[in-house]
């Protein structure tokens, strides 16, 4: 589905998870978009941004402390926001919230998950990845690494709320050079998804490039890099 322009002006943005793959390459494209950045990260992992020191501000601390949320988004016009499921303490779902409550009003909210979350329930899945889904939620829970129904109450939880979101739902992700900007489109099950597979670089490209996209608020685009088999059989 092409993406429309929108005229959204984007100035000051905070990255939440600036610190990890995918949060990094988000900095790097603000900044290259001539962006304010403020990032925020746990403490320990505030050297990952080194090599950013002196062009963005770090908050340290964790993404699910409205606290430390609040201060990082004071003043932002847009928020990106890498919702992870990491370890048994409702992280996405708590980061979403603190993202949520204390977002300005009218800021471009951007939120980052995988194909898994659905919105409305038209997403045709596999029988082997619904499988394969069901396992991993409860084994990941069962040795204590990662709570992924949390990360379907954070999306849920954005879904019903009024504020001006985006939800961009990832494919498999591959290291690489950008092959450009993802194509997208509503449902799992589109053949255009088929290849699922997305540079990791272009994902943060996509999340970046929705700030100023208005044709993106409320939707939930699931992406997979354009220049894959099934992006250029079907686009
Ligand atoms: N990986 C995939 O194949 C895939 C596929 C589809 C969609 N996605 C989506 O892409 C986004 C990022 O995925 P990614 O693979 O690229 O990961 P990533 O960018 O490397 O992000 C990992 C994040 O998790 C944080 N983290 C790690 N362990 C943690 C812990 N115990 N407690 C709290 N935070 C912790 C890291 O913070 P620190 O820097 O502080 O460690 C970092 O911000 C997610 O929204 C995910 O749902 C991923």
């Amino acid at each position: 589905m092409p993406n429309k322009q929108g005229k959204k002006k984007i100035k000051k943005v905070c990255i939440v998870g600036a610190s990890g793959k995918l949060g990094r390459y988000m900095v790097r494209h603000a900044l290259d978009r001539g962006y304010e950045v403020v990032g925020v990260c746990r403490e320990r992992s505030v050297g990952k941004l080194d090599a950013f020191k002196g062009r963005i501000t770090v908050v340290p601390g964790p993404t699910n402390d409205p606290g430390i949320i609040k201060k990082a988004v004071a003043g932002c016009d847009g928020i990106l926001t890498v919702l992870i499921p990491w370890r048994i303490q409702q992280y996405s779902s708590g980061t979403a919230q603190a993202v949520l409550d204390h977002a300005p009003a009218g800021a471009r909210l951007i939120f980052s998950c995988g194909w898994h979350i659905t919105r409305d329930g038209q997403d045709v899945y596999s029988p082997g990845f619904k499988a394969l889904l069901k396992a991993m939620t409860w084994f990941m829970r069962f040795i204590r690494v990662a709570e992924i129904d949390d990360q379907v109450k954070a999306c849920r939880r954005i879904f019903a709320s009024n504020t001006q979101w985006t939800v961009v739902r990832g494919s498999s992700l591959e290291e690489g050079e950008s092959q450009g900007l993802p194509v997208w489109s509503r449902h799992i099950g589109d053949p255009i998804l088929k290849s699922d597979m997305t540079r990791r670089i272009d994902f943060a490209l996509f999340m970046v490039t929705a700030l100023e996209d208005d044709g993106l608020i409320r939707e939930a685009p699931a992406i997979v890099g354009c220049k894959t088999p099934s992006a250029l059989a079907f686009k």
